[in-house]
């Protein structure tokens, strides 16, 4: 796993992008994998920068959200399928029906898991998956004990989760109790990860995934089982790290050759 530690939440975003971008530049029609929540809004922000700047286009790409609630309306404005249309397909200019988020209305939920999953097979898999982290180790959302070899499915959110996504409700109660989720071995099957943290709040989450051990009760630690995963976070989110200052030494002496982008 590859940990870059930068000085800011916009370097951050900026850092994650340019893995993004690496990875289109090798392939106009990637499959990328889209999260949702505060976390990823940075990356979103440069990207669209590079887009208006004529540096990228998403036209062609391929687009999967990690998660969807259930128990809200699609037109609701928090629902996910609204969230990647406002922050990522508008923007960033990806061709509406080359992007997909898991249909938390299906008649039969686990049907259309499944079939999600299959979809992306389909698609030839996630060429990059951006990630963030809950502050209860959470990755898409993947709660706590969720198994490492879980697919597609249907999980009830962490009272915390929900604690945590209340700022986007107008009240605490109005944040659904259950979701459909990408599963970690979903996830793992992804060719690169891009997971990124800002803040103190996610400090403990972002040491127990990368320095704890591999445990279901941290499911962002499933990251160390993936050939190809990079952690970027502030210094902020660093602060809980043992081995900060080899990843800073790391980084600062990475050759050429493996350069992130
Ligand atoms: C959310 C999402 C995750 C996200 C995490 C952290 O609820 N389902 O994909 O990474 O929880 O959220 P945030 O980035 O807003 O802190």
């Amino acid at each position: 796993m590859e940990v870059i530690i930068l000085p800011t939440a916009e370097e951050v975003g900026r850092a994650a992008a340019a893995a993004v971008v690496s990875v289109m530049r090798k392939k106009a029609s990637a499959v990328i994998g889209l999260a949702t929540g505060s976390s990823p809004q940075g990356i979103y922000t440069d990207l669209r920068r590079r887009v208006n700047a004529g540096d990228v286009s998403f036209a062609n790409a391929y687009g999967f959200a990690l998660d969807e609630y259930i128990g809200i309306p699609l037109e609701h404005p928090e629902s996910y399928a609204s969230v990647i249309t406002r922050d990522v397909v508008e923007p960033l200019g990806f061709t509406p029906d080359r992007v997909r988020v898991p249909d938390g209305r299906a008649a039969i939920p686990a049907f259309a898991a499944k079939e999600y999953d299959a979809a992306i097979r389909a698609a030839g898999g996630i060429d990059v998956q951006i990630l963030g982290i809950g502050t209860n180790g959470h990755i898409g959302f993947n709660e706590p004990t969720s198994s490492f070899a879980s697919r597609t499915r249907i999980k009830t959110l962490a009272p915390s989760t929900r604690e945590a996504n209340a700022r986007f409700f107008d009240s605490p109660d109005q944040v659904p109790t259950h979701c459909m989720t990408q599963g970690l071995g979903t996830i793992l099957e992804a060719e690169r990860l891009v997971l990124v943290a800002q803040g103190s709040a996610k400090a403990d989450a972002v040491a127990a995934a990368i320095e704890g051990p591999l445990s279901s009760f941290v499911p962002g630690s499933a990251l160390q089982l993936h050939e190809h995963a990079t952690v970027i976070v502030d210094e902020e989110a660093a602060a809980g790290l043992r081995l900060a200052d080899y990843y800073r030494y790391t980084y600062a002496n990475k050759p050429e050759w493996q350069q992130v982008s």
